[in-house]
């Protein structure tokens, strides 16, 4: 499978994001992730669907939506309007509410012809969410615990991928996109992929260098 690159826009300059999403097109960015936090769900508050839509014209790339949110299906509608082309919500805030409400949720979201996806963090075992892969088009493993970039990655988050990629070939949907979000950098980058995962969240990684070009094709490497 190619990898795909997705720069996570956390860790970029919110005074300059115009231009900035413009430069990750030109960079070779496959897919623009953009971190959604309530202060809530995680500590931090970052941005809303006024971000979504106010990127959306600027790029031809699908926009990655991260909700790092609790109560997600309330916001659902605001993203996919925005023009969201994946929504992915956290297992975690699902289950808090209700046993269906993730399932409720994915669907809610494949209703505004939106692609979905299911996120678990660090220490939430990948099984959690096996009931649900044939609703996705794209699980999401954290492999830092939500909430800052610039975090280091989990080594124990491989063993899981190489899990997540195995239920997915099983059950006839090997071609399902997994992403893996948090610590990627030129070091684990092959190790990632090698367990199956084809699309890497990247944000650090990328943002502190000097070459964005050079750093996004060497993560493909
Ligand atoms: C963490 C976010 C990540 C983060 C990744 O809560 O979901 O997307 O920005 O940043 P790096 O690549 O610096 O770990
Ligand atoms: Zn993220």
């Amino acid at each position: 499978m190619t990898t795909k690159i997705a720069p996570s826009i956390l860790s970029a300059d919110f005074s300059v994001m115009g231009e900035t999403i413009k430069k990750l097109e030109a960079s070779g960015a496959d897919l623009i992730h953009c971190d959604v936090m309530d202060g809530s769900f995680v500590e931090p508050i970052t941005f809303g669907g006024q971000m979504v839509k106010n990127i959306r014209p600027l790029t031809k790339l699908p926009l990655d939506v991260h909700l790092m949110i609790e109560h997600p299906k309330t916001q659902i509608k605001f993203f996919a309007e925005a023009g969201a082309d994946i929504i992915t919500v956290h297992y975690k805030a699902c289950k808090k509410i209700s046993d269906t409400y993730l399932k409720e949720t994915l669907a809610l979201i494949k209703s505004y012809g939106v692609k979905c996806g299911a996120v678990v963090n660090p220490d939430v075992p990948v099984e959690n969410i096996f009931p649900v892969f044939p609703l996705c088009d794209m699980v999401l493993l954290m492999s830092v615990f939500p909430g800052y970039g610039g975090q280091k990655y989990i080594p124990e988050v491989t063993e899981k991928i190489r899990k997540a990629r195995e239920y997915a070939l099983a059950i006839g949907k090997g071609d399902m996109d997994i992403e893996v979000d948090g610590g990627v950098t030129l070091g684990n980058a092959k190790e990632i992929r090698e367990a199956g995962a084809n699309v890497l969240v990247a944000g650090s990684t990328v943002f502190n260098s000097s070459d964005w070009a050079r750093t996004i094709s060497e993560l493909k490497k």
